[in-house]
């Protein structure tokens, strides 16, 4: 299922598709919504911040940010690090491992794209536990760093791209 799964840069064709779904309660608290992130905050039009659309057979059905800006010292003193935040996946496509192969081809995309890139850093909050298991399962290293968000302590994960 997985080998047709793809990440692209974000358009607004893929809106529609990613703003119909929702978390529930027990996820959202941990993460953005594709509405807050695109029409709220408006992040399409901040220098340095991308969304990625994470695609199944040409169906929108996951986004995240990389962020490149200032916010990622926040998280890391690296200068050669992007910030990985404001992952979701739509519900009915979760438990199958596309989270998972979303985080593995991330890091051939950010290579691609962004070849001066060293590192990915993210944060997740302790009580996210099955994504602070997927990203240990895709090879984010747990720093001990915590940054203490709005809704809580996260724990500051990394993971150093290799050439490939
Ligand atoms: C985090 C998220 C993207 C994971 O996507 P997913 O496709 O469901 O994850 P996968 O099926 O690839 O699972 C990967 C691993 O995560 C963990 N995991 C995922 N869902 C889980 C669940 N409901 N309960 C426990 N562990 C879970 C497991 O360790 C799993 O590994 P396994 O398949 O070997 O058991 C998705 O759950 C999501 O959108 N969550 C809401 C927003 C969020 O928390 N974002 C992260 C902010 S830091």
């Amino acid at each position: 299922m997985s080998s047709s799964l793809k990440l692209v840069f974000y358009n607004s064709n893929h809106f529609d598709e990613l703003n119909s779904y929702d978390l529930d309660e027990s996820q959202s608290e941990f993460t953005v919504s594709v509405y807050e992130s695109i029409v709220v905050r408006k992040v399409e039009s901040i220098s340095g911040k991308y969304s990625i659309t994470i695609m199944l057979e040409e169906k929108p059905i996951g986004y995240f940010v990389l962020d490149f800006t200032d916010d990622k010292f926040n998280y890391t003193n690296c200068q050669d690090a992007v910030l990985l935040r404001s992952l979701s996946l739509n519900p009915d496509f979760q438990g199958k491992g596309l989270g998972k192969a979303s985080m593995l081809l991330t890091d051939e995309f950010v290579q691609t794209h962004f070849p001066e890139i060293k590192k990915i850093v993210l944060s997740v909050n302790f009580r996210n536990l099955s994504a602070y298991q997927l990203y240990q399962k895709t090879g984010y290293i747990d720093t001990g760093r915590i940054f203490e968000g709005i809704r809580g302590p996260q724990r500051i994960m990394e993971k150093f791209l290799n050439e490939f």
